[in-house]
């Protein structure tokens, strides 16, 4: 697994399981020659036309923020067998498989197959400084309001 972050994030990145990180201020990672079966944009920087070449034959692009030539790329691609462009939206599903999403994350937290990075709690009455910080876009991880 390949990760692309900043340079002050590669230890972090590396302690979640990465196997090979690329700082994306050094290095472009779709210019490299290297393809993945996955590639998973979680924070909206890349798109699915400047990915298309770093995927392997069946390889999927899928991503949290759909740009519109995104979702022209999802619809030209639905139907193929070959790359193709996936949006994912866990906040758009049905209460009730939202319910066993949260069941299926817990079990993999509690097996020790993922961790979660919580970078700030603040308490409910600051969370105007809490959206003050995560606009910055440089949150590590998440922030949790305690209510
Ligand atoms: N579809 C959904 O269900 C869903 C759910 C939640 C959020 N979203 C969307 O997802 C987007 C991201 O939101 P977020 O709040 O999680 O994150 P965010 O605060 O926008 O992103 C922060 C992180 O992105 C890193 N980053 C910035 N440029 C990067 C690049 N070129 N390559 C790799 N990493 C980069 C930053 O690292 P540095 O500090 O090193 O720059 C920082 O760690 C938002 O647009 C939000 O609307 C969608």
């Amino acid at each position: 697994m390949t990760a692309v972050c900043s340079a002050a994030n590669v230890e972090l990145v590396r302690s979640l399981g990465a196997h090979k990180v690329i700082d994306y201020t050094k290095e472009d990672f779709t210019g490299n020659g290297q393809t993945y079966d996955i590639i998973f944009d979680a924070v909206g920087k890349s798109s699915f036309s400047r990915c298309k070449s770093s995927l392997n034959q069946k390889g999927v692009y899928v991503t949290s923020v759909p740009a519109p030539d995104f979702l022209l790329g999802m619809l030209l691609t639905s139907k193929s067998k070959g790359k193709k462009a996936a949006f994912v939206a866990p906040g758009l599903r049905s209460s009730s498989d939202k319910a066993k999403d949260l069941v299926f994350l817990k079990e993999l937290i509690e097996a020790g197959k993922i961790r979660s990075v919580i970078d700030r709690r603040y308490p409910l009455e600051e969370i105007v400084e809490a959206h003050i910080y995560v606009e910055k876009g440089h949150k590590k991880g998440n922030v949790v309001i305690t209510v």
